[in-house]
């Protein structure tokens, strides 16, 4: 799908706005605290269901009572979302729905200044920043992590209540280990996918012959579940002690390693930089191959955080995608 125009209404600070996009390369040009992000965002809700960065009511104008933003496409296809401060709405074919229908969702590959930090953050940035690929890749994923997510949060209240027991937490258990099997085994294929072209996208890009790979680390060792669960309920008493659960997926980390060393804290700023431009191509890569679609790129002011060669790379790599580029600066090699 390629996005023909975007149209706000009372989102973030436009009071009404409209961008016409071009079908390969469109520029947002602004100041700062112009509005070139809440632009991206509106368009990442239109495609993902929700934003990237808040909750629906940050997005409302202040001092209004409602947001509007809607996506023409060059199909002729609209798609639109309003929230009133209580009820949000998408608008698709003439269907309303609250959720975002997966037939109107599209691939977005996003690319924010923070993400070039990925080596240095903290693990559940890491796991939020792999989470968002992951669901890209496969629906069943986002779907199980959704499932995951709750069960953790309820295990956990229980775990602080005083009606505790071990038959209060089983239900849980069961779903945590059938989850957390799902998503550990999903985890380990696609990082296994990602490492099989990671070298070769990375040394492209950065000119040398370093070998770098992406290491899942997790405490789980199984794709038995009933292992899973065997651990969960071994570790009663302990995590009734600590007051949350110490084991499963929700602690995994993913660690870079360049020539097999571990990269934290040791890569330099241009190894950090290519290796996550590296990661941006394979995950447009990877969802071309598993979708047929090509994503949408949206690249929030990271041009000015590159170099001129890695500029001359990302333009290079995303020229059969729709991009969608905001900046402070007339990015003027866009084209070149
Ligand atoms: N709910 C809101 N109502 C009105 N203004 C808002 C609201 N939320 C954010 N803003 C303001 O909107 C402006 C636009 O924010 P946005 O992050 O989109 O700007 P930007 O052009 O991407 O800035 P930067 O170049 O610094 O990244 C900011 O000044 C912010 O304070
Ligand atoms: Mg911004």
């Amino acid at each position: 799908m390629i996005i023909d125009s975007i149209k706000l209404f009372n989102f973030r600070n436009h009071a009404t706005y409209t961008l016409q996009c071009t079908h390969n390369t469109s520029l947002i040009l602004g100041e700062n605290g112009s509005g070139k992000t809440s632009v991206l965002e509106a368009i990442y809700i239109l495609t993902q269901g929700k934003s990237f960065r808040a909750t629906d009511p940050d997005i409302i104008k202040r001092g209004t009572d409602y947001y509007r933003a809607e996506i023409i496409y060059s199909s002729g296809e609209s798609s639109v979302v309003t929230y009133d401060g209580t009820v949000k709405t998408f608008t698709s074919m003439n269907k309303k729905t609250r959720r975002l229908p997966s037939k109107s969702k599209y691939p977005v590959v996003l690319f924010q200044p923070s993400d070039l930090n990925l080596i240095d953050h903290a693990p559940s940035r890491r796991r939020t920043y792999f989470d968002r690929i992951f669901s890209q890749f496969d629906d069943s994923y986002a779907t199980a992590l959704s499932k995951y997510d709750k069960a953790i949060r309820q295990r956990n209240e229980l775990l602080k209540s005083d009606t505790l027991s071990p038959e209060s937490v089983f239900s849980w258990n069961i779903i945590l280990s059938k989850y957390g099997t799902d998503l550990y085994d999903m985890r380990h294929r696609f990082i296994q996918e990602i490492n099989s072209c990671l070298t070769p996208t990375y040394r492209s890009i950065a000119d040398n012959h370093d070998e770098v790979n992406l290491l899942y680390q997790t405490n789980i060792t199984s794709t038995d579940s009933n292992k899973y669960l065997h651990t969960l309920e071994t570790n009663f008493d302990k995590d009734h002690y600590l007051g949350h659960t110490s084991f499963g997926i929700h602690r995994d980390d993913y660690v870079f390693s360049f020539n097999h060393t571990h990269a934290d804290g040791s890569a330099s700023r241009g190894e950090s930089r290519s290796v996550i431009l590296a990661l941006k191509f394979i995950e447009a890569d990877l969802i071309h191959v598993k979708s047929g679609k090509r994503p949408l790129i949206l690249l929030d002011d990271v041009f000015s955080e590159l170099d001129p060669t890695r500029r001359k790379c990302l333009v290079k790599n995303f020229q059969d995608n729709q991009v969608i580029i905001t900046s402070v600066e007339d990015v003027v090699d866009i084209n070149k």
